[in-house]
């Protein structure tokens, strides 16, 4: 019983290897505006969801690993794609600098498994800061959305928990 599971299991293995994975690299139409101090950061933590420079891992030849880090690709170049940004809809980078800014501070991004197989992704207090910055010099004022967001999140999260002493 025991040897036909692990020989159906095999079997589905093999077999969902021959599904067939998107891992194109489109050409880079156009690269978006953004100064080099910013450009290092992203390019290091961003560009493998973020652009048409994806560096495709191993296991993204491995079903049915290759499903997932496909989609992340699929869906983060949908919604933010560095290569073809230029200097945004409307030459604006107005619309990306506020998201990305936001996503970095408020670290949902780079996604969390992404960090655990690349730890060099992990952006540092400064790294964030750089960006921030750059966001702001684009929306004046962002920076004090962002941060009065974060502080907004942090004390219902404080409330939530027994432990308020953090600040
Ligand atoms: C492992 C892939 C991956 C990496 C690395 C990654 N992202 Fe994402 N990102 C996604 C996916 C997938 C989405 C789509 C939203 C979702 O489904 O969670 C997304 C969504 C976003 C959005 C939301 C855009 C919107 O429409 O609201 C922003 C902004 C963003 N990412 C910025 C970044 C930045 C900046 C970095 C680098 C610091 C980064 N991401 C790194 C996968 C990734």
């Amino acid at each position: 019983m025991i040897k036909k599971i692990l020989l159906f299991l095999l079997v589905a293995f093999v077999g969902i290897q021959f599904v067939p994975v998107d891992r194109s690299n489109p050409p880079v139409t156009a690269a978006a505006e953004i100064p080099d101090s910013v450009y290092t950061i992203v390019k290091r933590a961003c560009f493998d969801c973020h652009s048409n420079e994806t560096d495709w891992p191993w296991y993204s030849y491995v079903a049915p690993i290759s499903f997932v880090v496909a989609d992340h690709v699929q869906h983060g170049r949908k919604d933010l794609n560095f290569s073809e940004l230029g200097s945004g809809p409307g030459g604006s980078m107005v619309a990306p600098a506020e998201e990305i800014a936001e996503a970095v501070v408020e670290g949902w991004m780079p996604l969390r498994e992404y960090v655990q197989m690349h730890p060099e992704a992990e952006l540092t207090a400064e790294e964030k800061r750089v960006i921030e910055q750059w966001a702001e010099s684009i929306v004046p004022g962002l920076k004090s959305t962002i941060d009065e967001q974060k502080q907004a999140e942090e004390s219902t999260d404080s409330e939530d928990s027994d432990d308020s002493s953090e600040d």
